[in-house]
């Protein structure tokens, strides 16, 4: 495979407000044609961040590139970049066509070549069927990719999407995560997506940025985000974790009942200092057999079916939150278990996350 060509370079970008800092000397390559996240609690900067790429707003310091070209100057309509708002902002009194050619008639396209591209993201977001509706006449998810379509048609090198399922309930978010994959795939743009959901960044992107306070924690395929977070924030805020806080020492963490978790440590943490193994729930198994290290005892308090899985709370003398364990509804079969029973668990040491507290 070729090296990925990077379209858009952020360079050390900063942004204050007076005295907020809303984007903290971030620097991050966005490669052509992928699909990119970033994720990051409210308030953390995504917003800014985006609308810097767009041009509404300019960085207190450091650059932004795009094909290697300082754009700085560039203002936003000039640009090859095309900004989604999350609250869509159809035009009300114009049908679905209208409001899709509407970027295309400004720039004076001829009518032929309009009503073609129009045509054609019309069957690719399938709209066709309601291209005469009015926005009022359309559900959220309709609504959603009448903005698309519009924001798609104008052939932007890179499409900027600021939370565009949040006003969506849970079941259309879902398939629309996957529509909008769909989407990027067949349209071949690249797309930044904003949101504060990490589910949704972990389904969608092919890598993320995960953002705390302005600054840059993580950036990576969401599966080496998962495995290998690069701090406890990013441990805890991306999936589900279990922590067991203690000190650390040569070859893991010492909890703080004494028993020993082993796992490997981080070269700048040193032995005795604060730190917290984790683990992840589908990592720990129950009644393990071939485990030397890292086993306990526990007492199942809460047991859910989830389909294929089941999820049990379990409390260990290890840390002060029960543990959360899934296991398959296979394994559950095989050897069953009820709330109030006392269970061995155990997890390898290749699964143990080991950082700074
Ligand atoms: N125009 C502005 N003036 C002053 N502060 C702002 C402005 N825009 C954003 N902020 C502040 O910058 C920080 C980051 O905001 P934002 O980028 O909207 O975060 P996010 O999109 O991640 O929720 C917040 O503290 C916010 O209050
Ligand atoms: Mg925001």
């Amino acid at each position: 495979m070729s090296e990925p060509r990077t379209l858009l370079a952020i360079d050390h970008v900063s942004k204050n407000f007076g005295r907020v800092t809303a984007v903290d000397g971030i620097s991050l390559d966005i490669r052509e044609n992928e699909f990119f996240a970033l994720l990051g609690p409210s308030g953390c900067g995504k917003t800014t961040l985006l609308r810097m790429l767009a041009g509404f707003e300019t960085p207190s310091d450091g650059r932004i590139l795009l094909d290697g070209k300082d754009i700085a100057r560039t203002p936003p309509n000039k640009r090859p970049v095309n900004l989604m708002f999350q609250s869509y902002a159809l035009f009300p009194h114009m049908s679905v066509r209208a409001n899709v050619s509407y970027g295309l008639e400004m720039e004076r396209l001829p009518a032929k070549e309009i009503r073609s591209r129009v045509d054609a993201i019309l069957a690719t977001t399938e709209l066709v069927p309601f291209a005469d509706r009015k926005p009022e006449q359309l559900s959220g998810g309709q609504k959603q990719r009448v903005a698309l379509a519009r924001a798609l048609v104008k052939r932007p090198r890179l499409l900027l999407l600021d939370e565009p399922l949040g006003a969506l309930d849970k079941k259309l978010r879902g398939a629309m995560q996957l529509e909008l994959k769909r989407l990027q795939h067949e349209v071949g743009i690249t797309f930044v997506i904003v949101t504060h959901d990490q589910e949704e960044s972990l389904v969608m992107a092919d890598r993320m940025a995960v953002l705390k306070d302005g600054k840059l924690l993580q950036c990576d395929t969401p599966h080496a985000v998962y495995e290998h977070p690069a701090d406890r924030f990013v441990a805890d805020f991306i999936g589900v974790m279990n922590f067991i806080t203690g000190k650390a020492s040569p070859d893991g963490v010492v909890a703080a009942n004494g028993t020993r978790i082993a796992g490997k440590v981080p070269a700048a943490l040193t032995p005795g200092a604060s730190a917290v193994a984790s683990v992840r729930p589908e990592r720990i198994r129950l009644f393990p057999e071939t485990l030397t290290a890292n086993r306990t005892t526990g007492t199942v308090e809460v047991l859910a079916y989830h389909g294929l899985d089941l999820q049990l709370h379990i409390r260990t003398p290890l840390s002060p939150k029960p543990f959360l364990v899934r296991i398959t509804a296979d394994a559950a079969d095989r050897r069953p278990v009820e709330s109030g029973d006392q269970v061995e668990l155990g997890w390898d040491a290749a699964d143990v996350r080991i950082f700074a507290e």
